[in-house]
């Protein structure tokens, strides 16, 4: 019997659902030809839902979410809410309950598309960051007295476990190890890195130097499980040299392996070496439970309902989710498809600057599938 997956959709705010809806279609589009069946079902929750019920979430989200074998989400914030709101009562609220403790975000510079970085192509920029999605300083630990004085004091605390670190490296380690084999290994080793036997690289971006308790319990981690890897080689970075070395030298990342708020910063400035939010997707996963998939970049709110949006990150969520299903041929060829449209057909990745509309790209990526 042919499968069939369960997806809750939320398309959330601003320009979040027409990039949804691409999403969506080419799915159905793929699954048609892959000979599997998906069924959606939309949520409301966001900006507009809160504004006209005061509800956030409600009480039952998660239990409703868990019902599912993915959630697809659009964008969250939208500019009729303050901020934090709709960040922290839904996306992180999300994260956080299904336990969603990785955030995989490919880094890749697909054929045609403009790079800002001299002298880079495809062939340099094609790594992953594996961010920790659960802990640091998102759990909101810390707190804030004599409010509004002088002498106002506010604390937001950096905050890792043991158990969160080793469940986020061993995911690290293990993607790296399938990543790149013996017969596919990762360009950047030399010579005698392969003879040694390493066909991976996993990097850990840290600040050991100030951060001297959170990242000593990163790197010591790091090393530990590194032993039961041997084909995985070990590199690490401080977040700041990461920086740099992304921009300079992108080609020297495989795998990135890094906390929350690192791997926050670092996969925006990630996301512009690669042609920027229009193109950039992300996973939330877990493992054992339910993940949500994305576009990384937000709601586009002056964008809304003008079909000139990229729904190309959108879409590419969506072959994120279907890999992380088991329908690795659809993921395949949907990601073939997008990169074909962004080699022969798009003039730009940018809202209004496409040479096609919202729903035309939905269009080129299922004709071209
Ligand atoms: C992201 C976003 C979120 C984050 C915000 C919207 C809370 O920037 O998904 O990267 O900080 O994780
Ligand atoms: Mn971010």
């Amino acid at each position: 019997m042919a499968k069939s997956y369960k997806i809750a959709t939320l398309p959330g705010d601003g320009t979040g659902p027409e990039v949804v809806a691409q999403g969506v279609r080419v799915i159905e589009a793929a699954a048609k030809k892959f000979g599997f069946s998906v069924d959606f079902t939309e949520f409301n929750w966001g900006g507009d839902n809160y504004v006209k019920t005061g509800v956030v979430l409600p009480d039952d989200a998660v239990e409703q979410l868990k019902k599912f074998d993915a959630v697809f989400l659009g964008a969250i914030g939208s500019p009729k809410v303050a901020p934090g709101i709709l960040e922290k009562g839904i996306l992180l609220k999300l994260r956080f309950e299904l336990d969603q403790y990785i955030n995989l975000r490919p880094v890749k510079l697909y054929p045609g598309v403009d790079c800002p970085l001299k002298d880079k192509g495809p062939e340099d920029i094609d790594y992953v960051v594996v961010r920790e999605n659960t802990g640091d300083v998102y759990t909101g630990m810390g707190g804030v007295s004599m409010k509004g004085t002088s002498d106002e004091v506010a604390i937001q605390e950096m905050v890792y476990t043991r158990a969160q670190v080793d469940r986020c490296l061993k995911y690290a380690f293990e993607l790296a190890a399938k990543r790149h084999t013996k017969e596919n290994p990762w360009r950047g080793l030399s010579e005698e890195d392969k003879k040694a036997g390493y066909t991976s690289q996993l990097t850990l971006c840290g600040k050991t130097n100030v951060l001297t308790y959170v990242f000593n319990l990163w790197e010591r981690a790091f090393h530990e499980m590194g032993k039961n890897y041997p084909t995985v080689k070990l590199n690490y970075c401080h977040v700041d040299a990461t920086c740099m070395w992304m921009v300079k030298n992108p080609e020297w990342f495989d795998v990135i392996v890094t906390s929350n708020m690192f791997g926050d910063i670092i996969t925006d400035l990630a996301a512009m070496t690669s042609g920027g939010m229009g193109i950039s997707a992300g996973g939330n996963l877990n493992p054992e439970g339910v993940s949500m998939f994305e576009p990384i970049g937000g709601s586009a709110p002056k964008y809304t309902g003008m079909n000139v949006i990229n729904p190309c990150a959108a879409i590419l969520a969506g072959a994120m989710m279907l890999e992380h299903l088991g329908e690795t041929e659809a993921a395949k060829a949907i990601e073939k498809s997008v990169a074909y449209c962004t080699e022969n057909k798009l003039k730009s990745l940018s809202a209004g600057k496409m040479g096609y509309s919202t729903s035309g790209v939905g269009d080129l990526v299922i004709e071209n599938l």
